[in-house]
């Protein structure tokens, strides 16, 4: 199942974040595609309120894993810096990849080898010279569908 939205503005994109996020439960895996200041970081936002856990969600760049409590928690990875498996291992992606937590991963392009078959991929591009819109795509099941 795939579908694609364009957002104009940082505040659609949380929105939308929060329609998905309201769809996750725990097992998920979000794996993000699109460059820097495509959204991720924003949408990751609304996805936390659309879960309902709590705390402000920062990009991970320097943590590379913050972690936001709730039910499940959200568990939300910045891939920038991490290339290969010792590295991977490091951040402690494979201890979290339970079946109790959400996981949304930034740059999940310098992982692809190791992301779940049932990985939610959103690609978030923006189309030069149209400021804030954001051509955002979801691949996944079938819950995803009435978006
Ligand atoms: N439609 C939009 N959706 C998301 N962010 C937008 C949009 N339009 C403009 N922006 C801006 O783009 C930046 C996105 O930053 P961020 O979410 O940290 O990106 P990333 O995590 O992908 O590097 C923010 O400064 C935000 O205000
Ligand atoms: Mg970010």
């Amino acid at each position: 199942m795939q579908r694609s939205f364009t957002t104009e503005s940082e505040e659609e994109t949380v929105e939308l974040g929060r329609r998905i996020g309201s769809l996750l439960h725990k097992g998920d895996t979000v794996a993000y595609r699109g460059g820097l200041g495509a959204g991720k970081t924003t949408m990751t936002r609304g996805i936390a309120l659309g879960m309902g856990v709590s705390g402000d969600v920062s990009s991970p760049t320097f943590a590379l894993v913050n972690e936001y409590p709730g039910d499940p928690p959200l568990i939300h990875f910045d891939m920038y810096r991490v290339s290969g498996g010792l590295d991977l291992e490091s951040t402690g992606f494979f201890d979290y990849a339970s079946d109790d937590c959400v996981l949304a991963v930034e740059w999940s392009e310098n992982i692809a080898d190791e992301l779940p078959d049932n990985a939610v991929i959103i690609d978030i591009s923006s189309p030069a010279g149209n400021g804030g819109r954001r051509e955002i795509t979801i691949t996944g099941d079938d819950r995803f569908a009435n978006l």
